[in-house]
Formats: structure tokens, sequence, C-alpha cells
């Protein structure tokens, strides 16, 4: 197992710390919810990689355990994430099922992965967090080989995603505190402009991008709701500290705010995205 330590930013550690926790925790039901992203990076990957693929912010490593299953025989998948606790679940998935994954814990931005050493790289939804992404796509160039495909799903923006900012927004008056949403800051919406997104891959070194608008139906069981609710997101952050009272209190309120998403014993929304291709140009 590789695991050197990453570096020690507010990235790091949220990742290490409550948020990388709440998501083993709940790595289930968040996997179910993000089946379909899944199934969108293993068909690409289908449609055009045979070689060594490359998961960034792989987290518990459902998507690279799916690439890895798909390509089996015909080439390998690999993982980096930041948060220790993730990866190490990821590799407990990956002895269950006896898949041949393999996974890195490190900082994706600065890792010194061997050159031109991967011939697809991939995320769903680990590469928004970086807090210099054009180093960071800079750094995954050099990783890829000459025509490598880059393909990864980002959010669009807050105002797109009215079900991921439901538990802030009903949440506020009981906390105040809540950190409000940078826009571009490191975070689940930094890549909502799609201009920021070109810019970013095209100073990384990276061509022939396609920024391309897709919105999915997920779903979650019900009864995963409320440890949704209250352990992800900046207010899980928040109830992580709370008193029980208060604690109750937020859970009832936004429990209640996300009524209108409850069909009998599902949850349904509509994920705003991007799916983001480029290609690694051919070195002159
Ligand atoms: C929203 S989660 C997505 C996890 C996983 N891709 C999935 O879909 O289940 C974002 C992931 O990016 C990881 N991450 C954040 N910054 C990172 C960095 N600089 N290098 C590598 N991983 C990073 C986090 O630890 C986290 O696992």
């Amino acid at each position: 197992m590789d695991v050197s330590p990453p570096n020690d930013d507010a990235q790091t550690k949220l990742w290490n710390g409550p948020a990388g926790r709440a998501w083993v925790d709940t790595q289930q039901a968040l996997d179910q919810m993000f089946q379909p992203f899944e199934e969108l990076l293993v068909e690409e990957v289908s449609v055009s990689s045979r070689g060594h693929v490359l998961d960034v912010g792989c987290g518990t490593g459902s998507t690279t355990l799916a690439i890895a299953r798909r390509l089996a025989g015909q080439g390998r998948c690999t993982g980096i994430d930041i948060s220790d606790p993730m990866i190490r679940a990821a590799w407990v998935r990956a002895e269950r099922e006896h898949t041949p994954a393999s996974f890195i814990c490190a900082n994706a931005q600065t890792h010194a992965f061997a050159p031109a050493g991967f011939d697809m790289i991939v995320s769903r939804f680990g590469v928004m967090f970086f807090d210099d992404p054009v180093r960071a796509f800079a750094n995954l160039r050099r990783a890829a080989s000459d025509d490598a495909e880059l393909r990864f799903i980002a959010w669009r923006s807050a105002a797109e995603n009215p079900f991921m900012t439901t538990a802030e927004r009903a949440a506020a008056p009981l906390l105040p505190q809540l950190p409000a949403r940078r826009p571009d800051a490191p975070g689940q919406f930094a890549f909502a402009d799609r201009r920021r997104v070109q810019r970013i891959l095209e100073e990384g070194g990276w061509a022939e991008i396609d920024v391309r608008q897709i919105d999915v139906a997920c779903t979650l069981p019900e009864k995963e709701l409320v440890p949704y609710l209250s352990r992800l997101g900046p207010v899980g952050l928040a109830l992580h500290a709370a008193d029980d009272r208060s604690r109750s209190q937020v859970i009832a309120t936004v429990r209640a705010a996300f009524e209108p998403y409850v069909h009998a014993d599902e949850v349904r929304f509509t994920a705003a995205c991007w799916m983001v291709g480029a290609r690694a140009p051919r070195a002159r």
C-alpha cells in the first residue's frame, strides 16, 4: 500500500478528518446515489482505453474498481486520493472483491507520478478541491502519455443544484456560523464556471477540451436521507461540533426541507453536472 503523507493544507485536513470519515461511513449510500456517474465513466473507458487508467480523487474506490473490472486483462486502474481513511477503505474493498486495482494516498496536485505512465485519466467529483488547479492539471498532464484522454465529472453551479444546498439553506437560521460558499474556491462547486474549467485545462497543457452539460437522475433510499444530511456537506461538518439539542433541532428542520425530494421510500433529484473531456497533446 502506497501511503505517503500528503501536505498539511485545509483540504488535506478536511478529507483526513470529519469529511473523509463521513464518506467512509456513508459509502454505500453515496455510491448508490452516484452510480449513474460511475456508469458514464466506465463507458468512456470502454470505448477509449486499454492501458493504465488513473482515477483522481478516487475516494473509497467504487469507480476505480468498476473500471478495473471492466478492463480486466486488457488494462489496469489506479486510484489516487489525499484521504488516508478513504484510501484504506478502498484497499479493503479491492481485497474483499478480489479486484486487482491499486491505490495511492497522496495529493494529485503535487504527487511525483512516473512521467507518461497513464493512458487515460478519469474522475468522479474528485478534481474540484485543488488549491492550484492549473498546477494540478499540469501535473496530471505530465503523468499522462501523449494522446491520453482526460474525462471527469464536476458539479455545475449551486443554483442549478438546489438539492445539494437544501441542508445549508434550511439550517442557516439555526447555524449562523455556516461558512458561505465562495465561487471558484476549492470545493464542490469550484468548477461551476465552464470558461474557468476551459482556462484551467488549457493552462495545464490539455487540448481538445470539451465541456458538456449533463443532467443526471439520482436516487437515495429514504432511510439514508438523515444519515446523509446530518454527516455530509457544510451542515454535516457543523453538526459534528453541535450539542445534542441543537443537533436534533437542525436535523428535524433540514429533514423537513428535503420533503419535496421524497417519493415514498426513495429520494430523487437531478444532478446538474459537466462531463469534461480533453486530450494530452503530443509533445513537439
Ligand atoms: C467528493 S469526493 C469524491 C470521491 C470519489 N471520486 C467518489 O465519487 O466517490 C472528493 C474526493 O477528492 C479527494 N481529494 C481532494 N483533494 C485531493 C487532492 N489534492 N488529491 C487527491 N485527492 C483529493 C477527497 O479526499 C475525496 O475523496
